[in-house]
């Protein structure tokens, strides 16, 4: 039977995908016999490469010994290794995991644990939620309202709106240092109500929606320190960064920062599982049940079988110095993208860390002006690459979550040295075969 037919039942999101029928570290072979380089990781999710055969094998024996049993009900072991596993790697104090299914899940499951917290601790007036301009947290209808890409929202904002805004940072259009970002915080909070806002949510380093942006040195610093003084809890959204992504475990590392949440799911179970985690600090656990219980959870959250494979992904990362990987390679990616378009008059930024990185298109290098959305040049350009035989991975809102082209690269972690070289190569391409010179 041809492939089209059997999957006429699938609600498909995308058309003409070639099948995939199988991987091996950072190669997906198709079923004419094409092969791929995953040069994003799907959705920058594979942390350690395709078909690794002992997180299979780990996924086995726990879905033989107990597949299922709901957390209400039972504690089991895969859960409680892989949770002192995470929180001996997070910078988050005395860490207690909340797994879930995904990124969405684990940021509304932040979201709420932040509101059951201040309630708990006697100001149940605290209940806004600060986050960024050119966010994204997710796309169930709670991350959805925090985050700020205008395509995403399109046609849901009569559920939405219930988020106050923080200038985005982005050193590339913007010269805010972080001090001064942190007094504009600092301002909103005020501005808001002190004893009305429970929380403040942000990608340490923007993913998807701006495209691998880093903040200036000083930002994060000075913003956990505004957050601190306000007792405003501080969520950072590792979905895309943690556990190695940008050359260390967690981006939060990058500054030597503890915040009272971290959110991470993607390179946390690579793809063999879907996973979410909240990760929160102690303290907000123990105030919580001073009243009762964290009043929150989904049929499939500490999934015994999710958590093995967390737990043995985190063995591979650990095992292999992947973190180090990340970032060494992402140092040599990035020199080898500024070989290959560093010149080129419609690339704007190269920019990133570890293996997450990011080419930005603009229509005039000179003034940074965006090409007009309507040409799609970031998905012309994937197009291109995937013509190649790579993915990479769509930017479509780099300037302020409404227009803007980039491209991102996120390989698995454990990707060779001639891999990644292959990859910058094909991508080069692309843009060029895209935007001509
Ligand atoms: C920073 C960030 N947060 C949250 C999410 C949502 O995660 P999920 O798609 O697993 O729900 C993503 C997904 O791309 C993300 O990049």
């Amino acid at each position: 039977m041809r492939v089209r037919e059997i999957s006429d039942h699938v609600f498909h999101r995308g058309f003409d995908r070639p099948v995939a029928v199988s991987a091996h570290g950072c190669t997906i072979t198709t079923a004419d016999g094409r092969e791929f380089l995953d040069g994003a990781g799907g959705a920058i999710a594979c942390s350690i490469g395709h078909g690794r055969g002992e997180v299979v094998s780990a996924m086995a024996a726990q879905a033989s010994a107990v597949a299922y049993v709901h957390a209400s009900q039972f504690d089991v072991n895969s859960v409680a290794r892989m949770a002192r596993q995470v929180a001996a790697l997070a910078p988050v104090d005395d860490a207690r995991v909340f797994p879930v299914s995904g990124g969405s899940e684990a940021n509304e499951t932040a979201l709420k644990l932040a509101r059951a917290f201040h309630i708990a601790n006697g100001a149940p007036d605290r209940h806004i939620v600060l986050a960024r301009e050119g966010s994204y947290h997710g796309n169930s209808r709670g991350a959805l309202d925090v985050s700020d890409r205008s395509s995403l929202r399109e046609g849901y904002e009569p559920w939405l709106g219930q988020t106050v805004r923080v200038p985005r940072v982005n050193p590339y259009r913007d010269a805010r240092t972080g001090a001064e970002h942190a007094l504009e915080l600092d301002r909103i909070i005020r501005q808001t109500g002190v004893d009305r806002v429970a929380a403040f949510i942000a990608e340490p380093i923007s993913g998807a929606t701006l495209g691998a942006v880093s903040p200036p040195d000083d930002y994060w610093p000075a913003i956990a320190q505004v957050c601190r003084e306000h007792g405003v809890l501080l969520i950072l959204d590792e979905v895309m960064t943690g556990f190695g992504r940008t050359g260390r475990w967690f981006a939060a590392d990058h500054w030597g920062i503890r915040p009272d949440m971290i959110t991470a799911g993607k390179g946390a179970s690579g793809g063999y599982w879907p996973l979410g985690l909240c990760i929160a600090a102690g303290r907000l656990y123990d105030v919580v049940h001073t009243v009762g219980t964290f009043n929150h959870g989904f049929t499939w959250s500490h999934h015994p079988v999710g958590a093995a494979v967390a737990e043995a992904t985190i063995a591979v990362i650990e095992r292999e110095g992947l973190v180090e990987a990340s970032r060494t390679l992402g140092d040599s990616g990035l020199a080898w993208l500024r070989t290959e378009l560093g010149d080129h008059p419609n690339v704007g930024e190269i920019r990133g860390r570890g293996l997450l990185m990011a080419v930005e298109l603009v229509a005039d290098r000179a003034s940074a002006a965006p090409f007009d959305r309507r040409e799609r040049v970031a998905e012309r350009i994937i197009e291109a690459a995937f013509d190649r035989r790579l993915t990479a991975y769509p930017c479509t809102s780099a300037v302020d979550g409404n227009v803007g082209d980039a491209v991102l690269l996120g390989p698995p972690l454990c990707v060779a040295t001639d891999e990644l070289h292959t990859m910058v190569e094909r991508l080069a391409d692309a843009v060029r075969s895209v935007l001509p010179t």
